[in-house]
């Protein structure tokens, strides 16, 4: 073996003494003026209260998440997990590392009796250090030289509303106190806590069973369902910043015809405003241009536009609250239909309006479905693509032949995540009554590949879909994307 001392990673220099003791000293303090509330956070305490009444007597354990690694030492952009946004109202990258707690109360009733108090949820996370904790400096992940100030407790305490502690204390809070105490957590969000709560469960500390875990899941997520006023107010705020991407996008059609790889010109257009008036794209924006638009979830955007093809954008701006619009426009390049496009879109389009007509209180979800379909089969049978009757087609257990031309659902719920509440069971959700304040997708298509044999070839190559997001009312609904 060598005795050489181990080296500092190849591209680091060692910190002197004197270089410690200088960047400690002769800084301005930090303000004493706390921040602000945020506005999600004024909303989060019901969604709090309806936490707690679901499971008197248990700890809830809510992590936001960690960095991920995207290569090497870069990791990719923070974002929170959405019920830790729900119940926090952090959003943006707030906040790496960081778990809500709700730790169970109880108070002596009568005689021996022991009552269930409700929960007092905390907030752990990684307060900044101080300038004198090397994390100051050398820390390239949460270090304040590396990545900005980030909050104290009482800053956090001042922006949350939640009595907040260092992450530190977790793993003490978690295995103290616990006479077993029955304990849930969101798995598959930051696997220290789950590995940690694991370990205290197989040495018996806590009283735990994955499987309430997995019904935990189900509540956050149908806690989303319905929206409220202020995340309504949200969802029209990413709708809005969304149309004035789309509006820059297809301003922009010409340079991107001129400069090939326009599919990527219309993402990084899109991008630019998503960013700017937002904070991110909510999901990866689909720019998908001739017969790409019939590959649905096209991503990749590396093709060229062309004038006389059509362009199937679905794009949608995340705002800095984490609500996020979910919008698809299929436009000609240049800027007219030729007919057999037009003859698709106005099929959608007629498919779509019926499947709005459908998203109304007291309807099911899966109505505003079978709505739409039955227009995009009616349209099939038409044009003498369906080999089946209409009816035949849209029985569910013998037919299905017009699903290859739209293999997709027509709705989902929409929110924090494009694709809201998907852990919410389906008689909450496919089978479940459409309510006030709930927001769903409305978004047929029809998508004719060039190498379908079955459809006429005027319409091989043609890939539509139109897409909105509908707020159900108490009288109707209300169409946040309209405009
Ligand atoms: N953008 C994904 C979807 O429409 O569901
Ligand atoms: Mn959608
Ligand atoms: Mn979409």
């Amino acid at each position: 073996m060598s005795d050489k001392q181990p080296e500092l990673p190849n591209r680091q220099t060692a910190f002197t003494e004197a270089f410690k003791e200088f960047i400690a000293a002769d800084w301005a303090p930090y303000s004493t003026e706390l921040p602000a509330r945020l506005a999600a956070a004024e909303h989060t305490q019901p969604r709090r209260d309806a936490v707690s009444a679901a499971y008197p007597g248990e700890r809830l354990v809510v992590p936001a998440g960690g960095l991920k690694v995207r290569s090497n030492d870069t990791d990719h952009p923070f974002r929170p997990h959405s019920a830790f946004a729900h119940l926090t109202g952090l959003g943006a990258d707030r906040e790496p590392d960081a778990v809500l707690v709700f730790e169970p109360i109880f108070t002596e009733g009568d005689g021996d009796e022991v009552e269930d108090a409700g929960h007092v949820a905390t907030l752990y996370f990684k307060p900044r250090a101080p300038r004198t904790d090397p994390e100051f400096y050398a820390d390239a992940r949460y270090g304040e030289m590396w990545v900005g100030q980030r909050e104290s407790l009482e800053e956090m305490q001042a922006m949350t509303g939640l009595p907040c502690e260092a992450i530190s204390e977790l793993p003490a809070a978690l295995s103290t106190n616990t006479d077993r105490i029955p304990t849930r957590v969101v798995r598959g969000v930051d696997d220290r806590i789950t590995q940690l709560l694991d370990e205290l469960r197989r040495t018996n500390e806590v009283d735990f069973d994955p499987c309430t875990d997995e019904e935990f899941a189900v509540m956050l997520s149908e806690l989303r369902l319905i929206k409220d006023d202020f995340e309504l107010e949200q969802m029209q705020l990413a709708v809005d910043a969304t149309k004035v991407g789309f509006d820059a996008v297809i301003t922009d059609f010409p340079t991107a015809v001129a400069k090939g790889r326009g599919e990527r010109w219309c993402e990084g257009v899109f991008a630019l405003h998503a960013r700017h008036l937002g904070n991110d794209v909510g999901y990866g924006s689909i720019c998908a241009s001739g017969d790409h638009a019939n590959t649905l979830h096209w991503i990749r955007n590396d093709g060229d536009l062309r004038d006389g093809d059509l362009i199937l954008l679905d794009m949608g701006v995340e705002v800095d609250t984490l609500y996020t619009a979910d919008v698809t426009r299929t436009l000609p390049i240049d800027g007219t239909f030729t007919p057999a496009q037009r003859k698709v879109y106005e099929a959608v389009l007629a498919a779509q309006q019926a499947g709005i007509d459908a998203a109304r209180a007291g309807a099911t979800f899966h109505e505003v479905h079978d709505a739409s379909i039955r227009v995009i089969a009616e349209h099939l049978h038409a044009w003498g693509i369906l080999p089946v009757s209409v009816e035949e087609s849209l029985d569910p257990v013998t037919g299905g032949q017009h699903r290859r031309w739209m293999v997709h659902g027509t709705s989902h719920h929409l929110g924090i995540d494009v694709h809201d509440c998907a852990q919410a069971r389906k008689e909450f959700y496919r089978d479940g009554t459409l309510k006030p304040g709930m927001c769903i997708t409305v978004e047929p298509g029809l998508y004719f590949k060039s190498t379908d044999l079955l459809v006429p070839e005027e319409l091989r190559g043609i890939g539509i879909r139109i897409e909105d997001d509908i707020v159900v009312t108490a009288d109707g609904s209300r169409n946040l994307s309209q405009a």
